[in-house]
Formats: structure tokens, sequence, C-alpha cells
């Protein structure tokens, strides 16, 4: 079977890509980590460029995608909002258009989706989501390689979300649709994840044979899972919202209690940073099943598979682009 062509695509949500575009680039994460395992070159992006642009912090995804370019052979510009005109109001689609001409893909981390949406709309070149307020995709592409590596498959587990229906929760529960991965979000009432998310992941998971449910008792959440998963209570940009967080996830916490209910392989992610002793402890994250140092490492492999697929030739011609689709959530 012919491989898939995601050459000038772009990565804002795994929904925009089919199960078999997904394993490819497991397929291809997998070959750049044996390659750089063995110390094999693999310059596929010599010469090329990608911009970065950040208006949130960042430790995995600005450092794993910078030193990816330079594995590729290509180099990266990082650039804070500040540092550019947009920072004085010149408009995003401007900014697509001007850097379009420069680099050969766009990176973006910020609060809104919609400015990626219209970020990509613009640009004539790929356009990759390094997390917004309502995804998180790249992310998920690791985890999802992590979960194939420790477990051997990714198909029919069942994976428990404990904490906040965020853009991490949002996009597990999108990739694990489409991966046929179970995935059971626990979260206080308040909390859950965008109903039109679960929706959307619901359907897809129906194609798949993946459960996608929300529900709020983290122990029976937990109960006989493949993988146990959490993130911050407070993301970026919720930071008045702390305390009244920290006192409604207490009983959402991934601790040795939890992990004794799923099943004896279960492994434990968390994406990073974690706030070690609040949504998981010391114990868990630093013991025998926690996976989350191999999870972060595995951005670098998935993010250069990512820049190989979308950035290895060609382009997309802007003249082609649909009209700027409506905001879907
Ligand atoms: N998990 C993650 O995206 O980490 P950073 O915020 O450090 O990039
Ligand atoms: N949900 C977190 C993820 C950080 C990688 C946030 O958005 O801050």
């Amino acid at each position: 079977m012919a491989k898939p062509d995601l050459k000038g695509r772009d990565f804002i949500s795994l929904k925009d890509f089919t199960p078999e575009e997904i394993s490819h680039l497991l397929d291809l994460a997998a070959d750049l980590k044996e390659k750089r395992r063995k110390g094999e070159p693999h310059r596929y992006l010599e010469g090329k460029t990608l911009a970065m642009i950040f208006t949130k912090r960042s430790t995995r995804t600005r450092v794993s995608f910078e030193v990816g370019m330079y594995h590729l052979g290509g180099y990266a510009l990082f650039l804070t909002k500040e540092d550019l005109q947009l920072g004085r109001g010149e408009t995003i689609g401007d900014t697509a258009r001007v850097l379009s001409r420069y680099v050969d893909g766009i990176l973006i981390r910020t609060y809104s989706h919609q400015e990626v949406l219209e970020l990509a709309h613009y640009a004539s070149v790929p356009v990759i989501n390094g997390l917004t307020d309502l995804l998180h995709p790249t992310q998920v592409l690791s985890d999802l390689l992590t979960i194939r590596e420790r477990l051997g498959r990714i198909k029919g587990l069942r994976l428990a979300y404990i904490g906040d229906g965020n853009n991490v929760a949002h996009s597990l529960m999108l990739g694990g649709a489409k991966m046929g991965l179970s995935v059971t979000v626990a979260c206080p009432p308040g909390y859950e994840p965008l109903p039109s998310v679960v929706e959307e992941a619901q359907a897809l998971g129906a194609q798949t044979g993946a459960l996608i449910q929300v529900i709020h008792n983290p122990r029976e959440a937990a109960q006989d899972a493949d993988v146990l998963y959490t993130d911050v209570w407070t993301s970026m940009g919720q930071e008045e919202e702390a305390e009244a967080r920290r006192q409604a996830f207490r009983d959402y916490r991934i601790d040795g209690e939890l992990l004794s209910l799923a099943r004896p392989w279960a492994i434990v992610l968390h994406c990073l940073p974690a706030h070690r002793g609040e949504e998981i402890t010391d114990e868990v994250m630093d013991g025998p099943r926690s996976a989350v140092f191999d999870q972060a490492e595995n951005r670098l492999h998935a993010h250069k598979a990512i820049l190989w697929a979308l950035m290895g030739d060609g382009r997309t011609d802007p003249g082609q682009r649909p009209i700027l689709p409506a905001f879907s959530f």
C-alpha cells in the first residue's frame, strides 16, 4: 500500500488525519528515533526553515522542535509575540503571508485556536499547532508513540485521564478515537471537556471501536485501565483560578492507591510540566510504572516526524485554500 503523503498539510488537530496517516507519522517517528540511536544522519530538511511563534511559555515543545529542525539539517527561529510586529497590531493574516515568503513551515503556540486557523488559512506553508487553549495535538502524537512502544499496540486499550477537561484531554479524546484507544475522562463537575469535542470524539470512536466517555469518579476511570494520564489542574492562562482549582481537583490525583486499581502492566503518562504533589505524587511519577520521561523524549521524535512529513518538499498553493473555516468547537 502506498504510504500516505502529508506534504504541504497543516497539523492543527488529530481529527484532520486518518488512522493510516497517524500510524504513518508514528512509523516515521520510530524510524527517526532509531536513526538517532544509531547515530545515522537524517538531514531530510537541509536548508529548510521553521518559524516558531510562542505567546505562551514552553520547555518541551520549543526545545524539541528547535533541536529537531537542527537534526534534520534545517534551521528554526524562536519568535515571541513581542519580537514580532504582531505585538504591535499587525494582523495574523499579514504575518502569515509575509512569513510564508521566508520560511518553509510555521509552528505556533498561542491562546486562541481561531488564531491558528487564521494563520493556516493565510499561510502558504504548513502550519503546526504547538498548543492552543483548545488542543495540543503534537503532544498526543508523542503520547501515542509512547503507548505503542510500551504496550505494543494502541487499538483496544483503555486510557483513563484524571483531571481537567482541557486542551490535552481534548486531543487525547480525538487522537484516541481515531486510533481505537478508549478514553475515559474523570473530572470534577464543572470541569468537563467541551461537549462538542466529546461528541465529535464519540462519533470518531464509533468508527474505530473506541469508547469515549466523561465521568466524575476517578476510581471508576482508573479501574482496569491500561494507561493513566494526568495534566496540571491549572493551565496557562487560568492562573487566577489556581486556588479554586486546587480545591475542586483535590480528589483527582494519581497516587499509588489509584494506580493499584489499574492493570498490572499499566503505564502512567503526564504531558509535563508536573505540579508534583498536586495532580501526581512523587511516588508515582518516579515509580516503575511511570513513562513520563520517555514520553517527553518522544516529543522530539514525533515532532521530527511531523516536520519531515509536512515540509519534506512541495508547497500548497494559497490560491487553492478553501474559505476560512468557521470555528467549530
Ligand atoms: N508538554 C508540553 O507541551 O510541555 P511544554 O509546555 O514545556 O512545551
Ligand atoms: N494543559 C496545559 C498543558 C501544558 C503543556 C496548559 O495548557 O497549560
